[in-house]
């Protein structure tokens, strides 16, 4: 059942909300031992046009951030993924009235809300959970947030975050894994972040935004999702300056207020779709995206003998020649993102030629190349750095999801590769990526979800 079917089905019965109707929906298939699997044909030319959701990484901040006022707020062009399921859910358990209007439509009040405490069931299930941390400080000056979860992309640290928290007065403390902040007072700072951390950036801006005074964050991320941050709490009535760039200036108001507001196009999703087109020869315009943002991947799939053509709000992707090597290190915005790597491997692994792929933002982004070997792929990894041998084809196999992004360049391959390819734990690949299967089909992909018991599954292999 789609994710934003179980919200619907949660606000129409607010009343008699039980885990069942909701968000244990999601859960249940697992629960019931229940198999779910992406089931690729391969080969198939990719062709037509294709539409890109609302940035996964700006909703969930963008959802816990509606708890800075005491208003409601109305997001449109939220997308359907369980990564939004979860940051929604939370508000609903913390106390907040969560409405779809339509199918990418929310309207979420945190009106009189007074929990200010996420518990570990809630948090656990992403990452992302760390921006209640920021929202609740924010709102109450204190917060006590469970310690997050999220793909496991290697250590995955929060000092910075709570660095930011403490310049601006709170106490921080990490007990019995709960994160417990606390202010007497919230005062504007100036904060420099050791290293570029989107989330630590998106968590002061939210800490920030009514404290007192004027505060000052160096060394800040640029990702598209910052400004969409900035764009949205400017909306609700803040002062923030210079997103987008590595400072960020924010005096803080008293008081936010309700506002609607548009989520922008995701990045990723649309580089995903962009390699998808190139990987299977094929010729897609995708639609709903900001060229300026897909700037750092159109210039790769370029490199690598694509074309691509830019619109207003669309780009087309086409090929008419053979792919060629290139070198990839990934950096933070507006370099190349960690989270296409994977997805260009892919791709580099039907070019001509050997390249080379450096990861320069996690520790371990390279646990699906295991995966892709078992399709065929010719890759090494040393630490950090893949060597990508260009076999020109890949054919297909059962393999496992390992995390969002390796999900997404194993579709990939499987749409690139000869023969069927077999993708579980797609758990991963639907945090992120939301009504899949039929954006794709769109495309002339054969693709389907296919769902079977757990001991059926184990029949057939063993049998
Ligand atoms: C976000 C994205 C994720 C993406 C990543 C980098 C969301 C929900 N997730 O993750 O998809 O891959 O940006 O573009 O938006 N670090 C520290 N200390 C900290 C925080 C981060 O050392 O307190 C390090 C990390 O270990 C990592 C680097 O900084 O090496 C970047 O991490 P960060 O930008 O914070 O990633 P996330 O915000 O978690």
């Amino acid at each position: 059942m789609a994710a934003q079917n179980l919200l619907l089905c949660l606000t129409k019965e607010q009343t008699d909300f039980t885990e069942e109707n909701f968000f244990g929906c999601l859960l249940k298939l697992r629960r019931e031992n229940v198999l779910e699997k992406y089931v690729i044909r391969g080969g198939r030319r990719l062709s037509g046009e294709i539409e890109v959701s609302g940035a996964k990484n700006a909703a969930v901040a963008l959802i816990p951030a509606v708890l800075l006022c005491d208003e409601p707020c109305v997001l449109e062009n939220v997308p359907d993924i369980s990564d939004v399921s979860i940051s929604l859910r939370i508000m609903y358990e913390m106390g907040a009235k969560v409405e779809y209007l339509d199918k990418t439509t929310v309207r979420i009040s945190a009106e009189g809300l007074k929990n200010f405490c996420v518990p570990y069931e809630s948090a656990r299930r992403m990452r992302a959970s760390y921006y209640f941390l920021g929202a609740l400080l924010g709102r109450f000056s204190k917060a006590r947030v469970s310690m997050p979860g999220g793909c496991p992309l290697g250590d995955r640290p929060i000092d910075q975050h709570l660095k930011a928290f403490s310049a601006l007065g709170a106490k921080c403390n990490i007990e019995y894994g709960m994160v417990d902040l606390y202010a007497e007072h919230l005062r504007g700072s100036q904060i420099y972040l050791d290293v570029v951390s989107v989330g630590a950036t998106m968590n002061a801006m939210l800490a920030a935004v009514r404290a007192d005074g004027l505060t000052v964050i160096e060394n800040a991320a640029k990702e598209p999702h910052i400004v969409d941050l900035a764009n949205f709490l400017n909306s609700m009535g803040a002062d923030i300056m210079g997103a987008g760039t590595d400072v960020i200036k924010i005096r803080g108001v008293k008081n936010l207020h309700g506002t609607t507001y548009s989520v922008v196009p995701d990045q990723i999703e649309a580089g995903t779709f962009m390699v998808a087109a190139a990987a299977t020869g094929g010729d897609v315009l995708i639609k709903n995206v900001i060229p300026k943002h897909l700037e750092p991947i159109t210039s790769k799939l370029r490199k690598i003998g694509v074309n691509v053509d830019e619109y207003d709000d669309s780009v087309r992707v086409w090929v008419d020649g053979p792919l060629v090597r290139t070198n990839i290190k990934t950096m933070p915005h507006p370099g190349f993102p960690t989270d296409m790597q994977p997805q260009m491997a892919t791709l580099l692994t039907l070019a001509e030629g050997t390249s080379i792929v450096t990861e320069g933002v996690w520790e371990q982004r390279f646990r699906y190349v295991d995966e892709l070997r078992r399709m065929g792929a010719d890759i090494s990894v040393d630490g950090k750095v893949a060597v990508i041998e260009g076999t020109g084809k890949l054919t297909g196999a059962p393999v496992k999801a390992c995390d969002l992004r390796a999900g997404a360049a194993l579709i990939i391959a499987g749409l690139a590769a000869k023969g069927i390819t077999e993708i579980e734990d797609i758990y991963h690949i639907e945090r992120g990526y939301g009504n899949l299967v039929e954006k794709l089909r769109k495309v002339g992909a054969d693709i389907q979800k296919v769902t079977s018991p757990v001991a059926t599954m184990r029949e057939a292999v063993s049998g």
